[in-house]
């Protein structure tokens, strides 16, 4: 049975190398970004090469910390994971030594959890943690732990681990969700491929990453399609073989920089960006009163408007995929800062999503929190240099983008938590115009 006390109580995480941002804002930004590999789509690649002992090759893989936690992971399972060049990720987990991923692990980041279907599934067993992560609401992992049960696999819970068997071989099954869920999707879906016989996941998560995710499998020899847009079926196979796939451009990465370029009052092109992946966003922004426009693959931003005629409120709502992302709620929050009028934000995916406002306040903004998923945001405030401090990763990139856009200097703490999903996000803001530096927490040295 359930053992109550969350071994996590008791666990010192490793002290991480403190860094801090400072940026001295209040100047357009123009230029061209060239926008990364989508970290959510390949966390998830790499657990999935672990569905087959071929080597498998990933190409546009983002230079990010939990990129670098997946690879040491995999490492300590006895998986091979090369990384011959940026960008480029080799795995062979012909070898996996231990079917065990542990609390270090999980503590850094919640896709850890996405090693428990391939795992379970080729192996037939593995002992893994509850996952840390993001401080961003409760988070649990119920869904998949249910999703894994109906598959037929046996799972106990104990001192934070869950430990895992499948008896024979996972079964095929209907995989109901409650509510849509991207990572309970991902992980019954890898934990089907192998399964035997047929599955249906319903509703499945229709995020742009879960369908790379699907073409990546198709190429390992994965029966898998999505026949409606909330169901995919799978037909489970024996063995999957290697597979090379690019992984697809981040969305969030994106949206964050179209912000960059519309609070600062710039131009900005964006190269290799997935218009198609923003819809809901690009209305707003667009509703909101910024020039931007989509070509193929290239997003061009006009932030001019600015003063005259100025940017308009908007209410927005966080929703799973086709809706807004809850992951880009924290830099439109930002460009709402600049627009005339009351915006109301509906935080409907996480709570604690909504906490961060505090900080933005403390630069100016004029943001009140209604209640854990609803908060209001009076525009337009011009926004001031001030000390700040970074709770997450999303809520971090914002505040780098107020600090942008606000008059004088800021210096924002806990730098570290960007660089888990925003690929040499300094560099970038640099080659645009921003004046901007990391350094060592505590110290005037700058980093590299
Ligand atoms: C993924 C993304 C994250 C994004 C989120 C929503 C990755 C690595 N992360 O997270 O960036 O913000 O989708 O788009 O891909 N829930 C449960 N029980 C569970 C699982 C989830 O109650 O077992 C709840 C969550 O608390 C949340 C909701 O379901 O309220 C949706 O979360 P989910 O879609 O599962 O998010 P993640 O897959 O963890």
């Amino acid at each position: 049975m359930a053992d109550a006390r969350p071994f996590h109580w008791e666990y010192n995480p490793e002290p991480v190398a403190r860094e801090v941002f400072r940026i001295e804002g209040g100047r357009p930004l123009s230029g061209s970004v060239a926008i990364s590999g989508s970290k959510n789509a390949a966390l998830k690649m790499l657990a999935a090469a672990t569905l087959t002992g071929e080597r498998c090759r990933f190409t546009n893989v983002p230079e990010i910390e939990d990129v670098r936690v997946m690879a040491e992971t995999l490492r300590d399972l006895g998986v091979v994971v090369d990384h011959p060049a940026a960008n480029t990720y080799e795995v062979a987990s012909g070898d996996v030594e231990w079917l065990f991923v542990p609390l270090e692990a999980a503590a850094k980041m919640r896709a850890s959890f996405m090693l428990l279907g391939p795992l379970l599934s080729r192996f037939g067993r593995v002992i893994i943690s509850n996952p840390g992560g993001d401080r961003i609401g409760r988070r649990p992992v119920d869904l998949h732990v249910d999703a894994m049960r109906s598959l037929g696999a046996e799972i106990e819970y104990r001192n934070g681990y869950y430990f895992a068997t499948a008896p024979g071989r996972l079964r095929g099954t209907e995989v109901r969700f409650p509510f849509v869920s991207v990572m309970g999707t991902e992980n019954a879906l890898l934990a089907a491929t192998l399964a035997d016989g047929q599955t249906v996941i319903r509703p499945a998560a229709q995020e742009p990453e879960v369908d790379d995710l699907i073409a990546f499998l198709q190429k390992m020899g994965a029966e898998v399609a999505r026949t409606y847009p909330d169901t995919i079926e799978i037909h489970g196979r024996r063995r999957l073989r290697g597979a090379d796939h690019s992984v697809i451009p981040d969305r969030i990465e994106a949206g964050t920089f179209v912000v960059a370029g519309a609070v600062t009052g710039g131009r900005v092109t964006l190269s290799g960006a997935p218009c198609d992946h923003l819809a809901a966003f690009v209305e707003v922004v667009g509703r909101a009163g910024v020039g931007i426009s989509c070509g193929r693959d290239t997003i061009e931003v006009d932030g001019t408007g600015i003063d005259d005629p100025g940017f308009r409120a908007c209410d927005i709502q966080t929703a799973p995929y086709p809706g807004l992302a809850t992951d880009l709620q924290p830099p439109t929050s930002v460009l709402l800062t600049q627009a005339h009028g009351v915006s109301n934000v509906h935080e409907a995916v996480f709570e604690d999503r909504l906490e961060w406002l505090g900080e933005l306040n403390r630069m100016g903004a004029r943001a009140e929190l209604q209640d854990d998923h609803h908060a209001s945001i009076t525009g337009r405030t011009p926004l001031q240099g001030a000390e700040v401090e970074i709770g997450d990763l999303r809520a971090g990139a914002s505040l780098m983008l107020a600090a942008l856009a606000a008059e004088g200097t800021t210096t924002i703490h806990g730098a570290h938590h960007v660089h888990r999903g925003y690929e040499n996000i300094e560099r970038k803001f640099l080659d645009l115009g921003a004046r901007i530096e990391r350094l060592a927490e505590g110290t005037d040295s700058t980093t590299s």
